[in-house]
């Protein structure tokens, strides 16, 4: 009779070598029920990840590459760690105490996810931690000055794995400089299970009244608008692609679909309830829980099939999406948004989780 492996978290074999001649692990998660979580320490990267269907079937339920080699060849940021800051800082300059700080720009004229060698590009100290519900601690060091940030950043970011089939992702900050941090993780799930085909037919729900509006390099206006009405009330499940393609509404027409910021709404609870999504053909269900106070939810809008993932499949046009909890983007620039700063004595913390379950 086939043995199901017991809960902990093993490394396995290396996942590659870096151009600088370091090497990259690779660590299995599994849990007591058998899903199993593949992480890399280059990125953080969450490579693989997988949850049952509702007969009991484990496949794989979110995009990444065989081996370190598909990441460097450039990825858009498949399961990668985000840091310093998630999203877009306009023009790559913002202001703080009275100084103004130039960013490395990576999208136009903009600092997107962190900048060129941001977070998912570093290799991070991992720390296995044994235990029936595992985890794997992840640390990296950013110097002042890094990317054009402020302040010697030391960032600890754990990934536990729990037996209710959710992985909880920690972030943890603190800066010698007052600096601003905004960091989240990049999965792009596809729940058919080793992604059948696009994620159009996933039912969504969104627990968000307001949406942070974008210009047309999705930069923030700088308001707050109702989803009431428009193609991004998600407040009652429905499915991704229903009003995608509506370009009447120029918010779906500047991010070519959904690529937005939803502001959740509040709770009495730490942990929000961000978005409940349901794949009917599976039936497997993610729950996204935070402490932040919004979402990005992408559509893998710019996914065009030049990219070939693990077992040989091709990522076409929306073939994955995205639940970046996070801060609003450009905060650094908007004094009417929810602060990214962080000071010397400070701590940084914030939780996600993704939960799995079913439903016939
Ligand atoms: C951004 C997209 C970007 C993508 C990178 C998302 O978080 O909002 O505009 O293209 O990340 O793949």
């Amino acid at each position: 009779m086939e043995q199901t492996p017991k809960a902990g978290i093993q490394k396995d074999a290396p996942f590659g070598t870096l151009p600088d001649g370091k090497t990259a692990d690779l660590y299995t998660l599994r849990n007591a029920s058998g899903m199993e979580v593949k992480i890399t320490n280059y990125g953080g990267t969450i490579v693989s990840w997988t949850a049952p269907d509702k007969d009991g079937k484990y496949e794989d339920i979110v995009l990444g590459c065989d081996s370190l080699g598909g990441y460097l060849k450039g990825v858009p940021y498949f399961g990668a760690l985000i840091g310093r800051y998630g999203n877009r800082i306009g023009k790559g300059k913002f202001t703080l105490d009275g100084k103004t700080y130039t960013l490395a720009t990576n999208n136009g004229p903009n600092a997107l996810h962190g900048g060129k060698v941001g977070f998912d590009k570093v290799l991070w100290d991992a720390t296995p931690v044994e235990g029936e519900e595992p985890s794997l601690k992840l640390t990296y060091v950013s110097k002042d000055g890094e990317e054009g940030y402020p302040g010697t950043l030391t960032t600890e970011v754990t990934y536990q794995l729990k037996n209710d089939n959710s992985l909880q992702i920690s972030y943890k900050a603190t800066t010698d400089k007052p600096t601003v941090v905004n960091l989240t993780n990049h999965t792009y799930f596809n729940l058919t299970g080793g992604v059948k085909r696009d994620i159009l037919d996933h039912e969504v729900t969104l627990y968000a009244d307001k949406l942070v509006p974008v210009d047309k390099g999705l930069i923030p206006t700088g308001e707050l608008k109702p989803v009431a009405g428009t193609p991004f009330d998600f407040n009652t499940s429905t499915k991704i692609g229903a009003r995608i393609n509506d370009s009447s509404d120029v918010q779906i027409k500047y991010g070519l679909g959904y690529d937005h910021c939803w502001v959740l709404k509040e709770s009495k609870d730490s942990l929000k309830h961000v978005a409940t999504v349901y794949e009917p053909t599976s039936g497997r269900v993610l729950d996204t829980y935070t402490t932040e106070p919004a979402v990005q939810f992408y559509t893998g809008n710019f996914l065009d099939g030049t990219i070939t993932g693990k077992n040989g499949i091709v990522y076409k046009h929306r073939y994955g999406f995205c639940l970046e909890t996070e801060h609003y983007p450009d905060a650094p620039n908007k004094p009417s948004f929810p602060s990214t700063v962080l000071r010397p004595g400070e701590t940084y913390a914030t939780t996600t989780v993704y939960k799995f379950s079913t439903k016939k």
